[in-house]
């Protein structure tokens, strides 16, 4: 199901970025060349859905590569720079599968990432702290860094994996 991106063309998501991983190591696109990937945004600190979506995205790496041979890179891009911290981004995701990447950066290419994916991402105040509201598309990255789809969170897994293989090996 298509989700309708605003102010942004389909054909216009994806592009260049440069952000520190959950090793502390300044990457861009082009370390995650050669292989598809899977994009989320994010952050740490979400109660429900963001979990829910990694370990989601867990299974669908494991299906790939069990059902079709197919190595894919899950990434997490936090939305929530100033508390996700390499360091808390390297603990936080050896919950959810051992080849995720986490990313985040400055508050400025963060939201140049986001930008280029058409992510919504807002803090809600809570209490004495935050939450942040964001949205919750998964994208499809093909081995050359290119976008190839994105999909709703509504989508089960093995529907996921499905689609994902035939978003792969079209034309
Ligand atoms: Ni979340």
């Amino acid at each position: 199901m298509l989700y309708a991106l605003p102010a942004l063309a389909v054909s216009d998501l994806g592009g260049r970025f440069a952000l520190i991983d959950q090793h502390g190591v300044d990457v861009t696109e082009e370390n995650y060349r050669g292989k598809p990937a899977l994009l989320y945004f994010g952050f740490s600190s979400c109660g429900d859905v963001c979990p829910t979506d990694l370990v989601k995205m867990g299974f669908v790496v494991e299906q790939l590569v069990s059902t079709a041979g197919i190595e894919i890179t899950p990434i997490f891009v936090t939305i929530d720079p100033e508390r996700d911290t390499p360091e808390r981004m390297a603990a936080y995701l050896t919950a959810f599968h051992p080849d995720f990447v986490g990313l985040t950066g400055s508050d400025e290419a963060i939201a140049d990432i986001a930008d280029k994916y058409a992510v919504y991402y807002a803090p809600l105040p809570m209490g004495n702290s935050y939450m942040m509201d964001h949205s919750t598309l998964l994208f499809l990255i093909d081995a050359n860094g290119d976008y190839v789809a994105h999909f709703t969170r509504d989508v089960p897994v093995n529907e996921l994996t499905q689609s994902i293989i035939k978003k792969l090996s079209a034309p």
